[in-house]
């Protein structure tokens, strides 16, 4: 999380917080319409602190925080900043400067379940790294019945196509004959279809349920989005056990 407050220059200070460009900002404070804790300032290379009042003519001006939102993506989206073909998981939102938000943690366009936005690339790291051992928890069914002894490949690792390393340690629940739960701590390409291709099966269906310590909002329905306490925030730099 950013929680840095080192003074910048003012022009570069509005860029950052408006849409203004840095030549538009210069020209705004130059006009006499920026002030910063209750004084006019025309000088464009005046140092402010981030948590100094800034208004222009007279409305405050203040660093928007770092975005965290939770989706419960439909099926149908992809999980990039935009595409030809399909609609985008950030066409769901409802949000200033959508463009400015990423996945952390793509999902496939048939994949549903719980799917995390920010504009805080630290935070992304920490959700996706697998050295950060954030355990995502998936909800499969498929289309053979799942046996037994997958249990104790996906606990191994297993060799998927065109990888050099075995997949980290899994955990595979099974729930009954055509459905189970894996918990991995990794996000490789289709990596969950592809485990259960490993094993001469096949996935149907594969929701994400939790991510770290978020658990999908049993109150968002499909398509529906909120943004994350900060409790949750903060949860992805704890460690989790599967
Ligand atoms: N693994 C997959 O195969 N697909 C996803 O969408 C997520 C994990």
């Amino acid at each position: 999380m950013n929680t840095s407050s080192k003074p910048i220059r003012l022009d570069r200070y509005l860029a950052s917080v408006t849409d203004y460009s840095r030549s538009d900002a210069k020209k705004l404070i130059k006009s006499g319409d920026i002030s910063v804790d209750g004084n006019v300032v025309t000088d464009v290379a005046f140092s402010v602190s981030t948590d100094a009042d800034v208004t222009l003519m007279g409305a405050s001006l203040r660093p928007a925080g770092p975005r965290y939102l939770m989706l419960n993506k439909p099926q149908g989206y992809i999980c990039a900043a935009r595409d030809r073909r399909h609609s985008t998981v950030l066409d769901l939102l409802d949000e200033d400067n959508p463009e400015r938000l990423h996945v952390a943690g793509r999902l496939d366009i048939d994949t549903t379940g719980l799917v995390l936005l920010t504009d805080d690339g630290a935070w992304s790291h920490a959700v996706t790294s697998p050295q950060r051992q954030c355990w995502k928890t998936y909800y499969v069914e498929t289309a053979e019945p799942i046996l037994e002894r997958t249990q104790i490949h996906f606990e191994r690792g297993v060799f998927l196509k065109d990888d050099k390393a075995r997949t980290l340690p899994a955990e595979l629940i099974i729930v009954d004959e055509y459905t189970a739960r894996l918990k991995i701590c990794e996000g490789r390409y289709h990596q969950v279809k592809r485990m259960f291709g490993a094993e001469g099966n096949a996935v149907t269906r594969l929701h994400r349920e939790v991510i770290g310590g978020i658990s999908l909002d049993a109150d968002l329905a499909e398509g529906e989005y909120r943004r994350l306490t900060a409790a949750e925030v903060a949860s992805v730099y704890l460690k989790t056990a599967p």
